[in-house]
């Protein structure tokens, strides 16, 4: 059994307006477990960051969904580190595949964003994943090898292990279709390994990684079973309230 503290996020993309949002973290509130048992995770909109940072309940953190690296400038629509920081947001996720293909995120703009988290105290949640194509022609390990080598460029051991890792197969995002948990854990191991290569073994052993893609109330179990699974990213599931305090308490 390993010493992991588990991971439950929920990705909130684009949905919930102001009202549905206050309507689900109240009802979340005072019943998600203590910290020391699972850190339980809602990355929400920016627009939502101020309304739920002021009212997450004790065992309950927020994050962002995106941030720009630069400290500020004339980037238009864009949110800056300090400004998600100083709405309260204690985590960022980054590299999601919605940014990589619809955004045309790079694994440069990947790196400079985990860069900017760590100079702004924003744990990063950094999100890998093969496509369907890249599986089926089995080059996934070669394709997560250099998405977490690109990402992970000039930073130290020291930030590299509060990492969370989010492994999300682009085929399982919101398809309904969810590896199995056999391949999702095989997956996992490799990118740990990959992260043992860059770090060593004991940060390895130490940093969190999720799966990600179409996780379920009826599925997480399974999965959580797995040895090195550490948790989930959830997003179409966790939008409900009490889905998200059935994965908090399956973790
Ligand atoms: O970031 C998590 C998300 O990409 C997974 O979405 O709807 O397949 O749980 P979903």
């Amino acid at each position: 059994m390993n010493k992991r503290i588990p991971v439950i996020a929920a990705n909130w993309k684009m949905y919930k307006t102001k009202d549905e949002a206050l309507e689900f973290i109240f009802a979340v509130n005072g019943n998600v477990p203590e910290r020391s048992q699972v850190e339980s995770i809602i990355c929400a909109p920016a627009i939502l960051l101020n309304l739920l940072v002021k009212r997450e309940g004790e065992h309950l953190r927020i994050g962002a969904q995106n941030m720009h690296y630069a400290d500020e400038g004339a980037f238009t629509g864009e949110n800056s580190p300090a400004q998600v920081k100083t709405a309260g947001a204690d985590y960022i996720l980054i590299g999601h595949s919605e940014r990589r293909s619809y955004f045309g995120e790079t694994d440069k703009d990947v790196n400079l964003k985990m860069q900017a988290a760590f100079k702004y105290d924003l744990t990063p949640i950094l999100c890998v994943g093969e496509q369907l194509a890249d599986r089926e022609s089995h080059q996934t390990k070669h394709v997560l090898d250099a998405q977490l080598e690109k990402a992970f460029d000039k930073i130290d051991a020291s930030k590299a292990v509060k990492t969370i890792i989010a492994y999300e197969p682009v085929w399982a995002i919101g398809t309904g279709k969810t590896a199995t948990p056999e391949m999702a854990n095989d997956t996992i191991k490799e990118v740990r390994a990959k992260v043992a290569d860059l770090y060593g073994s004991e940060i390895a052993q130490s940093v969190r990684i999720l799966y990600g893609g179409s996780v379920k109330p009826n599925n997480i179990h399974e999965l959580l079973k797995e040895s090195d699974i550490d948790g989930a990213l959830i997003g179409g599931a966790a939008l409900e309230s009490n889905n998200f305090l059935v994965f908090t308490d399956a973790a």
